[in-house]
């Protein structure tokens, strides 16, 4: 039985994580989070208490992260600043977080010859057009757009500077979009999916015509722990699912599902440096690591989460007025 330190492990993917290995492995999991604005420690309360252990803090303080790591066999970093347009409106939050915060992480991990797992994401290759029949690989030159991709861009390079260089027992995944239960309502299905419940319409920035590669938050789960079990030191993994659609078909497949009229969503003021397709090619972590993906549904993965979101109104409902006045505020 191996012990996991997991940072931001009341977070979405975290906490999914989190309910993964206590599910599925015999690992003590410590989750080390500073529940900002997106962590929920009721995500993850109800887990049996002698499998889990909660610690309030944050990565980048080292009196925090120091004898947590001492203490841990492998650490997995997922805590972040994670949401695009808080990036455009205030990047200081994002270059602490993901930038010092994983510099903190990393020297302790070295300090104490720990393994370390970084969570990043498909964000830092920048955008393909619509019709590129190319996806990102591990070779894809790194291109972020953003605050929020270029402070995770830099944080991969850290990251891979220290297995270089101090020889850090490392390994680095790049996912494309989660979706699932425990995400917070700022982003794109949780938003358009408790509006329908609110009876706000969905609101689609832009055209609608932008493209993300959606994978179930428990495949993800699935193919970090194949990572740290099989991964090979130093190496990036691409995680992806083949999920493609563009945001107008998920509103469209969401509202259906919610007995609405397919077009009853409004077009609001896009996103600025609005990324226009993510695609990822990840046959490396088919191929060395055996991993395939369990929720090849999206539609019937959609359905489970919008039960979910209706079925934990008392999860969300906290978070709700806060984030729509702050989209309103910004025309979207
Ligand atoms: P999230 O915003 O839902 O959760 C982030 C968590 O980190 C929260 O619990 C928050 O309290 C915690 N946190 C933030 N700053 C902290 C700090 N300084 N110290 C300790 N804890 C802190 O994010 P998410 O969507 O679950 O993303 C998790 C990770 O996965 C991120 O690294 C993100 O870049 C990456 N990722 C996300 C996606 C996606 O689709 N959401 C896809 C690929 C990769
Ligand atoms: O690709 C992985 C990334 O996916 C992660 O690194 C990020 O942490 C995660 O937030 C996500 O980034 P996106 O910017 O793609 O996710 P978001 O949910 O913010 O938006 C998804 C798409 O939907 C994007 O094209 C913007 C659009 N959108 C979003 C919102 C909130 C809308 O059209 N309407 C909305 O209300």
């Amino acid at each position: 039985m191996g012990k996991i330190l997991v940072t931001g492990g009341a977070g979405f993917i975290g906490s999914n994580f989190v309910h993964y290995v206590i599910a599925n492995t015999d690992h003590h999991v410590t989750v080390l989070d500073k529940l900002t604005y997106a962590g929920n420690v009721e995500s993850i309360t109800h887990l049996p208490g002698e499998r889990l252990t909660f610690v309030q803090g944050d990565i980048a303080d080292p009196s925090v992260v120091e004898p947590l790591v001492a203490a841990s066999d492998v650490l997995v970093h997922y805590a972040a600043e994670s949401h695009n347009d808080n990036s455009l409106h205030d990047p200081r939050p994002f270059l602490d977080t993901n930038i010092i915060g994983t510099y903190t992480l990393i020297e302790a991990a070295r300090k104490h010859g720990k393994r370390f797992h970084h969570i990043s994401t498909d964000e830092v290759y920048g955008d393909l057009e619509l019709d590129d029949p190319e996806r990102f690989t591990e070779n894809t030159p790194y291109n972020p757009s953003s605050p929020y991709s270029s402070t995770k861009a830099g944080s991969d390079l850290l990251v891979r500077a220290w297995v270089r260089s101090f020889g850090l027992q490392a390994t680095i995944s790049n996912c494309s979009n989660n979706y699932g239960p425990y995400q917070h309502v700022e982003k794109f299905i949780p938003r358009q999916i408790t509006n329908v419940i609110d009876g706000i319409r969905p609101k689609l920035y832009g055209k609608g015509e932008n493209v993300r590669d959606w994978i179930h938050a428990n495949d993800h789960s699935s193919a970090v722990l194949a990572i740290i079990d099989k991964g090979r030191i130093g190496e990036t993994y691409l995680i992806g699912a083949d999920g493609e659609k563009n945001n107008k078909d998920v509103v469209e497949l969401i509202l259906s599902h919610m007995g609405q009229d397919n077009d009853a969503y409004d077009h609001v003021v896009d996103r600025p440096g609005h990324d226009l397709r993510y695609a990822i090619d990840s046959t490396k972590l088919r191929t060395e690591l055996d991993w395939k993906p369990e929720f090849s549904n999206f539609e019937a993965g959609i359905e489970d989460t919008i039960k979910w979101y209706r079925d934990n109104e008392a999860w969300w409902r906290p978070q709700k007025a806060e984030t729509e006045a702050k989209y309103k505020e910004q025309g979207q």
